[in-house]
């Protein structure tokens, strides 16, 4: 799995921005961050070769789905075999700039998770502002829905104060380490215990 990580780094160093996909412990610490015993309507931000979205199908509910946004064609590609098999699972050789778009296409108003692992730190200003509105409003405006990122500096925290709530915490156990952050979409947001869910986000689609 690693091979494809390095080749696509070589190829495109800012947007890919690591060299090994992220590490066990970071995968797991990403995913305890959702309450997926409920259908979720889950969307990636950059999955590269997918480590994150196999411990998240691994995990979710069943009737859930997940939505891919890789802007790389190769990880894309790779993302297709390896979940061709799950029709939850629909991968997108697309920018993550499309997302209300492409929840719109499927009938989806909002989702209820967004997990990001893309290079924020290399966007340029107003592209970044963009994308971190559009993730907020794609939320649905239940206390569990949240936007989920992992990053070498913390310096996203500052652009996501239209996110009412956050928990951050430091992951040593990744290669460099990361902090992972957790935005909330609403001011009583809540790790667990809350039933809300996105609109059509119970069923297959
Ligand atoms: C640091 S890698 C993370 C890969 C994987 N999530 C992991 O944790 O190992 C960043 C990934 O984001 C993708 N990417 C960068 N900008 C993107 C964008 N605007 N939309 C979608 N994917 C993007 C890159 O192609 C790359 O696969």
């Amino acid at each position: 799995m690693s091979a494809i990580f390095l080749k696509r780094f070589l190829q495109r160093p800012f947007q890919v921005a690591s060299i090994i996909p992220s590490s066990r412990t970071l995968v797991r610490k990403v995913a305890g961050k959702m309450d997926l015993s409920q259908p979720r309507v889950i969307v990636e931000y950059g999955p590269g070769e997918g480590c994150h979205t196999r411990e998240i199908v691994r995990r979710m509910h069943p009737d859930s789905r997940v939505i891919l946004f890789e802007l790389d064609t190769e990880f894309a590609e790779h993302l297709e075999k390896q979940f061709r098999g799950d029709s939850r699972v629909t991968v997108l050789n697309r920018d993550a700039a499309k997302l209300s778009e492409e929840l719109l296409k499927r009938g989806l108003g909002q989702c209820d998770y967004v997990v990001s692992g893309i290079p924020f730190s290399i966007l340029e200003p107003e592209k970044k502002r963009e994308l971190l509105r559009s993730t907020y409003d794609s939320l649905a405006p239940h206390d569990s829905a949240a936007f989920i990122i992992y990053q070498v500096t913390n310096e996203l925290v500052g652009h996501c104060q239209h996110f009412p709530r956050r928990e951050s915490e430091y992951c040593l156990q990744n290669i460099p380490p990361m902090f992972v952050t957790k935005f909330y979409k609403t001011a009583n947001g809540s790790a667990h215990g809350k039933n809300g869910h996105s609109k059509n986000g119970n069923g297959r689609h």
